[in-house]
């Protein structure tokens, strides 16, 4: 039994812009996440206020998130890695904060440049000084399949991450196949152990799509029960420090899925492929994804 209704959390203006070789023009990105604010999505990560000379792609952070114009019912979250990063997610007026971490050592150095257990710290100040500041917090992990660092990723290493972060008083967790080399059987035994510990509830999947296997994972976890997924408009995204990562799955690719299967999302999958065609010119490329292509009448 599938679920009936699915929240898909649009991640492309981080996750797919923080990738790009270009800097794209800060009111480019204003009107891409105009755009998809009238798309019918709920949820939408604007930026991300990690270290500008980490990634230069989103140093204009403060400036998006202040200049987007609002819906009342939309979550606008943004990444946020330490309080020097909170208190600029907060000044900027965000909704909802994003920490994140990896389950391997070899990820998470390269990626935050510290190791797991001093990763702890740093992030439980972020969701203190957020839930002080009356803001959710949302908790990704990154790498819970595989690492390109250290390789397969155990899913009790998963769990240990997440158990600290929900100790923090997270409000959820995103688990990220950060290099897209996940495939079903596996997404299957990883989300057996953290359902043995957590709801499907507390949990968001976050898949990217380097070998095709995305959609093949988004069923797996449906049919655990799960009912959060990330994805990126365009199929853009990809994080600079996982070497081979690339696109996130699909924003239309997943709606195409899950309307065909009866399962509703409020996303109005039209309005979605008008938007990504619109930043084809932008970003100076073709979207990878189907439902782009389908919409350029390839
Ligand atoms: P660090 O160099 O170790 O930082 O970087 P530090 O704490 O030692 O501070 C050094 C200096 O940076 C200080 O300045 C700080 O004030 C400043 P100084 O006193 O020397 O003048 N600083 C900052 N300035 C502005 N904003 C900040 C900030 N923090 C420190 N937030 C840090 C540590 C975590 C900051 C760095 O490693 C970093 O920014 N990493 C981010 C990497 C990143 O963004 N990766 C991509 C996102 S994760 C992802 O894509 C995966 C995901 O999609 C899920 C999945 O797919 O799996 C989420
Ligand atoms: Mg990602």
């Amino acid at each position: 039994q599938l679920p009936k209704q699915v929240q898909i959390k649009e991640v492309g203006p981080r996750d797919g812009l923080q990738n790009e070789m270009t800097f794209i023009p800060t009111e480019e990105k204003i009107r891409l996440v105009n755009r998809l604010s009238e798309t019918g999505l709920n949820y939408i990560e604007v930026t991300s206020f990690v270290h500008p000379k980490w990634i230069p792609q989103l140093a204009d952070a403060v400036e998006v998130l202040k200049e987007i114009k609002r819906h009342d019912d939309i979550t606008y979250a943004a990444l946020v890695p330490n309080s020097k990063g909170l208190e600029r997610a907060l000044d900027a007026g965000v909704d909802e904060v994003s920490v994140f971490m990896s389950a391997s050592e070899g990820h998470n150095k390269s990626n935050i440049n510290k190791s797991i257990d001093e990763t702890f710290p740093v992030l439980k100040e972020v969701v203190d000084g957020a839930l002080a500041a009356g803001k959710t917090v949302r908790g990704y992990i990154s790498t819970v399949i595989s690492c390109p660092y250290d390789g397969y990723t155990k899913p009790e290493q998963v769990v240990y991450v997440a158990e600290k972060l929900f100790e923090m008083g997270i409000s959820e967790i995103s688990l990220g196949d950060t290099i897209g080399v996940g495939v079903p059987t596996q997404v299957d035994a990883l989300l057996q152990e953290m359902l043995s510990f957590y709801k499907a509830e507390q949990l968001a999947m976050h898949f990217h799509d380097t070998r095709g296997t995305a959609l093949a994972n988004v069923m797996t976890s449906l049919s655990h029960g799960i009912t959060k997924f990330d994805s990126a408009i365009g199929g853009l995204g990809g994080c600079p420090y996982a070497k081979g990562a690339s696109g996130n799955v699909a924003t239309e690719d997943l709606l195409y899925l899950l309307h065909e299967m009866g399962i509703e999302t409020g996303v109005n999958l039209k309005k979605i492929q008008q938007t990504a065609l619109s930043i084809e010119g932008i970003i100076g490329k073709k979207l990878s994804s189907k439902l782009a292509a389908i919409a350029r009448g390839e």
